[in-house]
């Protein structure tokens, strides 16, 4: 799908995936948690699948240390191919060259010192330019029909401006999240009027859920350029966003689909036995392995 804000089509999509991702140490000691595999693919595939699936040709990754597995996952595996040619295993060497469309670019830009997802983001500027972008938190697994994005930027087509999508949570957890307030235009769609990171409880203005995928105007970049360090002391991207809305119209869409949270290990682990599920090669069997497990 392709898509207009005046002349401008979002093209672009920035990955922040420098964090450390403590939560999964070891496993994530040399490697992005962002390379953790769901069944067969990992978290960063499913990511950025859904990006190509919304027209995005540009892949801008903001990475941080260990970042040499993402980089080698989207290049050329040249050795890999000959092998799988050599043997004539056509599906194989199908799926490895569908890892990414040749149509679509990486950028890679290297974020000096992990200061928040919002400095993550501005790093990105310059590579993103006057153009509107969206954003992509690998480790929010999105499953959605049609893919979350798609749903996204058709509402920013429809409404002019940005898209951040979110969802009702229970209100004991807005410690985790950036919570968003604002009229609801129509049914899911919310026009912004405030938004805050890790509220407490009672402090929270709405139980409406900020997840990771953004669709932005380019000016959030002036803003995150002047917002003080925020929640836990890092520039925030949420800090921004609230003061962008207060110049342009910024909509909160309750998107259609299923979220899970893989930057927890419950999460993850939810993921992983869902998509096994489904899988086509091992989904019937892996569910009956279950039947018999529960039977234990
Ligand atoms: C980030 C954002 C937060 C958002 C969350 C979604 O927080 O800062 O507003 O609700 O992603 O996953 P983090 O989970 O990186 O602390």
């Amino acid at each position: 799908m392709s898509i207009h804000f005046g002349s401008k089509k979002v093209t672009k999509a920035v990955f922040p995936v420098a964090g450390f991702g403590t939560r999964f140490l070891p496993a994530t000691k040399a490697s992005p948690k962002e390379m953790l595999n769901v069944v067969d693919k990992p978290l960063i595939q499913y990511a950025v699948d859904e990006a190509v699936a919304a027209g995005i040709t540009e892949l801008i990754f903001v990475t941080g240390r260990s970042k040499r597995a993402i980089e080698d996952h989207f290049d050329k595996a040249y050795e890999l191919e000959a092998a799988l040619e050599a043997k004539d295993k056509q599906d194989l060497l199908r799926l490895v060259r569908s890892v990414k469309p040749d149509n679509v670019d990486c950028v890679y830009i290297r974020q000096a010192e992990p200061l928040g997802l919002g400095h993550a983001v501005l790093c990105a500027a310059r590579v993103v330019g006057d153009d509107p972008f969206a954003v992509i938190l690998a480790d929010d697994l999105l499953d959605g029909k049609p893919p979350v994005l798609s749903q996204m930027l058709k509402v920013y087509d429809e409404r002019e401006g940005s898209v951040i999508a979110v969802e009702k949570i229970d209100p004991a957890k807005s410690g985790s999240y950036g919570i968003v307030s604002g009229d609801e235009v129509s049914k899911g769609i919310y026009h912004l009027n405030g938004i805050v990171e890790k509220p407490k409880p009672a402090d929270a203005p709405s139980d409406l859920a900020v997840v990771g995928r953004y669709v932005l105007s380019a000016k959030i970049f002036d803003h995150i350029r002047n917002v003080k360090p925020g929640a836990g002391g890092e520039i925030q991207l949420t800090d921004a966003i609230a003061a962008l809305l207060k110049e342009e119209p910024v909509f909160a869409y309750q998107y259609d689909g299923v979220r899970y949270d893989c930057g927890s290990k419950l999460g993850y682990l939810k993921a992983s036995v869902d998509f096994a599920l489904r899988h086509q090669e091992v989904g019937e069997e892996f569910a009956e392995y279950l039947r018999s497990w529960s039977l234990k």
